[in-house]
Formats: structure tokens, C-alpha cells, sequence
């Protein structure tokens, strides 16, 4: 048969073009390439086998491993053509394709190779952080952040709503004391977020939740190290007593942190959502603070997301004396 058409059979399987495109950046094992293109290692020998009978790649053994990688340099400039034509439109494929998930799997895949850590680092550059996430994901961040709490604080989640938050605060909180005090308190007026958030913490010891209101909160006086309000004080309209009431429940020294909109004009959220403050500036803060003989520590904005719809937020940190 004329060698066009051997070549045109191995290139007309897309699994044989992967395969090719992978070794063409990297020399892989069979296990390596199995995983960097999720499939098994059968399919995959059966396919570099045929492969390797076209030429088209190169086997090196190294003790009792077999590694291949693509044989650009001793392939005729037929072949080389034929090639290029191929592998044109994967290479320009959407950012979302599974051609362009092979590259980013294929860094994983080298990244968790035991070896050089300096030369795989000088060679990822400013690929790691998809690396990272490819292997890891994003889910450790904030339970790493959190670890730099001091341990065995006591934390009062003040309108916790579902309960987000506290599967987090759970582990750097204090344990259950000996006569049963919580190291995580999670406190809402709704019953229906309530319901949620007890799901979310059933196996969580150290947690209770409370039905309570902010300016009466079911705690004893000075209880609290740490305070939070997320997303909740532009629900409330009197906000006096509940600086009142979060100052008596807080530990001296003890730390509020509330983290809500900073001002803006959109009135529709009023009207929708049931808004009472169009956000809060750094001033107001600080004067209900002083009000409840509370303390500024910080008031930032923070860094927009590109996905976010809503307004600009601030978190702001306050402090009992
Ligand atoms: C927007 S949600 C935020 C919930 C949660 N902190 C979060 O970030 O996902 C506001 C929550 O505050 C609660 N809430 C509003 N006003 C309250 C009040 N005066 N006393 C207690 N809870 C209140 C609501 O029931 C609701 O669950």
C-alpha cells in the first residue's frame, strides 16, 4: 500500500493523535500517558503499538520501564506535513476541550514525577498555578488560612444563615468544654436557615445553633473571642443595640469581624430584598463602634471578583478593649 494511506489510518483515530501531541511535548510511560489522557493502559499500549509500527514514535527502556516520546526528527517530510495538517486545529481547540485538558493533565502528571523539583519548577513557570490547581483544587485555601487562628477560640457566627461558614470554623475552634460549651455558635432568627445549616454541622461536635436576634443574643456576657457577621448588618435597620449587644457578649480583646457591602446606590436590593443600608462606609463603622465602646482595627475593601454581580465589599475588624 501506498504510505500515505498507513499514515492517514494511524492519524484518523483521535486517541493516536492525543497520544502523539502529549509525547511531542514530553517522553511518557504507558501509566503516565494512561493517566494524562484517562484512559487505560491496554487501550493506550494497544494504540502506541500500532504507533510504533508506523514510526511514528520513538521507545527508550530504562530498567524495566519503556518510555515513548514522538518522533518528529525521524519522521519523513511527508509524515512531518501530514502531521501539521492534523494536529493544526487540535492544537487551536477551545481552552475547554478535552485537548486542552490533556495539556494541563499532563503537567499534573509530570508535576507528581519524584525527581528534579528545580528543573520541574523552572519548567512549569507560570503554569503552576494551574498545576496546582489541576492536582489540588481550591478547596484547601481558606481551611489552610484559618489554621493561623490561635487555638481554642470560641466563635459566635452571628446570623449564620445555612450555616456556610461553620464546617470551617469548626476544626480551629475550641472543643466541646467539660460541661458541654461550644467551641462554634451559629445564631439566625429563621427557622428555614436554621434547618440547613443543622444538617450541614450534624456530625460536627463542637457546633450548636441557636435561634436568637442580634440585638438579643442568647449568650452570656463576655463568652465570645471571636465574632462574625457576614453579609448580615445591612438586613438590620436599628444596628445601635446589636453593636451593644455583640460589645457585651465579646471577651476583652475580643475580636468582631463583619464583612458586608461597602456603600452604594443600587435602591432595588431596598425594595427586593429587603435591604435597610445601601452598604456602609469606614466613617458610619467607626460610629457605631464608638457608640457600643468598640474599636476600629481595620476597615478594607476587598479585591473584586470578576464573577461577582453585586456591589464592592469591605471586611472590617473590630475589637472590645
Ligand atoms: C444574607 S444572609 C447571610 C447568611 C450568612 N451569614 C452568609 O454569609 O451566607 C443574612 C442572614 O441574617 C439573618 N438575620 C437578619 N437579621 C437578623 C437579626 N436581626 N437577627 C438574627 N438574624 C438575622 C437572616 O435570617 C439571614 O439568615
Amino acid at each position: 500500500m501506498i504510505a500515505v494511506f498507513d499514515r492517514l489510518t494511524a492519524l484518523s483515530e483521535p486517541l493516536r493523535v492525543r497520544i502523539l501531541r502529549t509525547l511531542a511535548r514530553e517522553e511518557l510511560a504507558v501509566g503516565e500517558l494512561a493517566r494524562v489522557l484517562q484512559t487505560s493502559q491496554p487501550t493506550i499500549s494497544r494504540h502506541l503499538k500500532q504507533l510504533d509500527e508506523g514510526g511514528w514514535v520513538l521507545k527508550r527502556r530504562a530498567g524495566t520501564a519503556s518510555y515513548y516520546r514522538f518522533a518528529n526528527g525521524d519522521l519523513d517530510a511527508d509524515a512531518r506535513a501530514l502531521w501539521q495538517v492534523v494536529v493544526a486545529p487540535v492544537d487551536a481547540a477551545d481552552a475547554t476541550s478535552v485537548y486542552a485538558e490533556d495539556l494541563r493533565r499532563l503537567d499534573g502528571v509530570v508535576a507528581a514525577r519524584t525527581g528534579d523539583s528545580e528543573e520541574l519548577f523552572r519548567r512549569l513557570g507560570g503554569r503552576w498555578d494551574n498545576v496546582r490547581k489541576e492536582l489540588f483544587g481550591e478547596n484547601y485555601v481558606l481551611p489552610a488560612l484559618l489554621a493561623m487562628l490561635p487555638p481554642g477560640l470560641t466563635i459566635a457566627d452571628l446570623g449564620c444563615g445555612t450555616g456556610a461558614m461553620l464546617p470551617l470554623l469548626a476544626p480551629v475552634a475550641a472543643n466541646r468544654g467539660p460541661n458541654g460549651e461550644p467551641g462554634v455558635i451559629g445564631i439566625d432568627r429563621e427557622d428555614a436557615m436554621l434547618d440547613v445549616a443543622r444538617e450541614r454541622t450534624a456530625d460536627l461536635p463542637n457546633v450548636v445553633l441557636r435561634r436568637g436576634l442580634l440585638d438579643a443574643l442568647p449568650l452570656p456576657n463576655a463568652s465570645v473571642d471571636l465574632a462574625l457577621c457576614e453579609l448580615v448588618l445591612h438586613h438590620v435597620r436599628e444596628l445601635g443595640p446589636v453593636f451593644s449587644e455583640v460589645a457585651r457578649v465579646l471577651k476583652p480583646h475580643g475580636r468582631w469581624i463583619v464583612l458586608d457591602m461597602v456603600e452604594h446606590d443600587r435602591q432595588d436590593y431596598a425594595d427586593t430584598m429587603g435591604h435597610q443600608h445601601l452598604g456602609f462606609s469606614r466613617a458610619g463603622m467607626e460610629a457605631l463602634a464608638r457608640g457600643a465602646g468598640l474599636g476600629v482595627q481595620s476597615w478594607r475593601v476587598l479585591p473584586g471578583d470578576p464573577l461577582a454581580q453585586g456591589p464592592a465589599l469591605f471586611v472590617s475588624v473590630l475589637t472590645r478593649p
